[in-house]
């Protein structure tokens, strides 16, 4: 018997279904029913016997899943619905006790805290394999000068290592994240029924133990209606993956002609159709593309929980996508990050060579002119008097004669040796001796840095 007198539309069935996605949460399911088997039998809700039929039929329906032969049909609403029902037909009506003191809405929730604990789990693996590449990379250019960029403006000269080390800390904070989503994630709703608690005296800890929760979340209704873990793990992705795409958006320029700092290796690159001469970056124009698309999984999540009412609505299906996509695509960006920056090829000579326009010391000239005596604002205006003088008669700063110094500024036209020494190319960088900055000891403490930080355990 029913209490419906005609069946689904069929454009409802369409709009109401979620197997099609959320069949990917068999395996958490599979292994939350086990737990809730063990625990009825532990509480002598249901009995031994009964505990054991239905561990053999999950057992069986499991394989089933996993060797991709388990018979799916049209009106099987989502994948828990699926797996009840196959093991009802393969166990008999003792399949029907698996749902006692348990509700979907508390078990749709629970597979996906589970699915997201394993998913931050997995992107603070990848993501700290990134961060080796990038500390390999930074290693062995520590000390190959490049302009540093404002505005993509050449602002001041710095390391490639240090560069490449700016992105390493990036995603450490990117991993700290997904640490975070993964404790969120640690608290077991299951228990909670449908949102009141139920009417035996489960033991909610058991099922915790058994499925690696760390705790249990102590409100019925908060533990239904709650989703912010899949917002923690989805801040999380959004956040690295728009650092991906400022790494992207740098591939791109550089391994364009016009900058000519870097080769994207060939694996990770596309040829053109019509021109036969073209390398195309499409890997890092994709990291560019792809934050956007995760940042709106963010967005729309909140979106679905905004004035939500409590507990479960079925709105709440409408989290799943966005979490599963989301996953999806940081894990071949990161991936695709991984292998481009292991193989890229960067080109020492024109690094060098952009990183030796004398313009870019400017900072260095006005910093020379405080350490005599003139105040910052003062040296300023003189060395921008200076960099307007020299290209003017097509001259770097230092062929600009003592004189001509003098007549910009007093102090400079006394001390143009020390002038001259500070053109002199490393000095622009080693002059960067505070903590965290570009200098050659400076970086190689940072190098120090990121490797104890490297095999660290990622939650700390
Ligand atoms: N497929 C549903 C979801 O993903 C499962 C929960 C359904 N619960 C319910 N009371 N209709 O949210």
């Amino acid at each position: 018997m029913s209490r419906f007198h005609e069946p689904q539309h069929p454009d409802f069935r369409r709009l109401n279904s979620s197997i099609a996605f959320d069949r990917r949460l068999w395996s958490q399911d599979i292994a939350q029913s086990r737990a809730h088997a063990k625990m009825l039998a532990a509480r002598e809700i249901i009995t031994t016997e009964d505990r054991d039929a239905l561990l053999s039929g999950l057992d069986a329906v499991e394989l089933e899943l996993r060797e991709e032969r388990f018979p799916f049909q049209e009106d099987d609403e989502d994948i828990h619905m699926a797996i009840e029902r196959r093991l009802t037909e393969i166990v008999g009506p003792v399949g029907g006790k698996l749902h006692t003191a348990r509700s979907r809405n508390d078990q749709v929730v629970t597979d996906l805290a589970m699915y997201t604990r394993e998913q931050a789990t997995e992107a603070q693996t990848a993501i700290t394999g990134l961060m080796a590449v990038l500390l390999q990379r930074a290693e062995e250019h520590v000390d190959w000068p490049m302009p540093g960029y404002t505005h993509l403006q050449r602002a001041q000269p710095v390391y490639l290592g240090h560069h490449l080390l700016a992105y390493f800390w990036m995603l450490q904070r990117d991993r700290s994240r997904f640490a975070f989503a993964e404790r969120e994630a640690g608290r077991l709703p299951l228990g909670a029924g449908a949102l009141a608690g139920v009417n035996f005296d489960t033991d909610r800890r058991m099922m915790a133990n058994e499925l690696g929760f760390d705790e249990i979340i102590p409100n019925s209704i908060d533990a239904v209606s709650g989703r912010d873990f899949v917002l923690d793990y989805l801040n999380a992705a959004a956040t690295c993956s728009t650092h991906l795409s400022r790494l992207g958006a740098e591939l791109v320029l550089w391994s364009s002609e016009e900058f000519g700092f870097c080769e994207l290796p060939d694996a990770w690159s596309s040829g053109s159709s019509i021109m036969p001469q073209k390398k195309n970056p499409d890997a890092a124009e994709l990291l560019r593309a792809k934050a956007p698309r995760v940042v709106g999984h963010l967005a729309a999540l909140h979106g679905v929980m905004h004035a939500l009412p409590l507990t479960y609505n079925k709105d709440l299906q409408e989290d799943k996508e966005h979490l599963f996509d989301a996953v999806d695509t940081l894990e071949a960006t990161v991936a695709a990050a991984t292998g481009m920056l292991a193989g890229v090829g960067f080109r020492r000579e024109r690094l060098q060579e952009a990183a030796a326009d004398e313009l870019i010391a400017a900072t260095d000239v006005a910093d020379l002119l405080v350490r005599l005596g003139v105040p910052f604002r003062e040296a300023h205006r003189v060395v921008a008097g200076l960099v307007r003088t020299a290209p003017d008669s097509d001259r770097r700063l230092s062929e600009l004669t003592p004189d001509e110094l003098a007549a910009h500024s007093e102090t400079l036209g006394a001390h143009h040796e020390e002038l001259a020494e500070v053109l002199s190319r490393s000095s622009w960088l080693e002059s960067k001796v505070s903590e965290g900055g570009t200098s050659l000891a400076r970086v190689r403490e940072q190098l120090a840095l990121a490797r104890a930080v490297l095999d660290e355990p990622a939650g700390s």
